[in-house]
């Protein structure tokens, strides 16, 4: 298990995770939870949650990431981290109870846009008025790339899956919208990603 958790880190998760937690502050309050989709190796649960003790994270990806995320979460022993749950967007509802915060960090690009639409109607119909979601990851305007980096990186996606690719931010922000939610602040982050940041209504515009 040791070996799988070595060539399962990744250093981008790695080097961004401390620009997220700055973040990631400015909205997080004391005694929360907060669910996780597509914890990867789980190194940014551990990040963010070591930081913030009183939320409780909840991990959560597809099965065949499982292992991964334990040998993690039992290096790391935290009490305020969970999971990870078995949630595959397209498949599973969330798990149960009920959720103050998301967070998905570079899942976006990876699921197919029809599984990104059922995460945002999930999001509409599990999420309480006031919760907040958080987007992390590229993202193009107005169908352009923010960098010749991403654009390559959006070849690269679409080489191992077709259905994967840099999302456009206007869909996502139509989809959420129609979900019941609004834009709080679409924040600049290092190497052209975004943290995009969106809080449920009451009512469904
Ligand atoms: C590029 S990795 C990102 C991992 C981690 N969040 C990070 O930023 O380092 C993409 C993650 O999305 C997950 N994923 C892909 N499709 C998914 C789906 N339909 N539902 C839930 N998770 C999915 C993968 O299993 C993987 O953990």
């Amino acid at each position: 298990m040791e070996q799988n958790k070595k060539m399962a880190f990744s250093p981008s998760a790695d080097r961004n995770k401390e620009p997220i937690l700055n973040v990631l502050n400015e909205y997080i309050q004391e005694n929360k939870r907060l669910l996780e989709i597509g914890s990867g190796t789980g190194q940014h649960a551990i990040y963010l949650a070591q930081h913030n003790k009183t939320l409780q994270w909840v991990t959560s990806d597809v099965k065949a990431n499982h292992l991964v995320i334990k040998s993690y979460l039992k290096e790391n022993k935290l009490g305020n981290i969970h999971g990870p749950e078995t949630l595959k967007i397209g498949v599973d509802d969330f798990p149960k109870g009920s959720f103050d915060y998301i967070f998905t960090a570079n899942t976006l690009h990876i699921m197919s846009w029809k599984e990104a639409k059922t995460l945002f109607k999930l999001l509409g119909k599990r999420l309480r008025a006031g919760s907040l979601c958080f987007f992390y990851g590229p993202f193009n305007y107005q169908g352009k790339f923010t960098s010749p980096s991403n654009d390559e990186f959006d070849q690269l996606l679409k080489s191992k899956d077709s259905k994967s690719g840099i999302r456009n931010y206007e869909d996502i922000l139509k989809a959420m919208q129609s979900s019941g939610f609004k834009m709080i602040k679409d924040h600049e982050m290092p190497a052209n990603n975004r943290l995009l940041v969106f809080e449920r209504l009451t009512h469904k515009k």
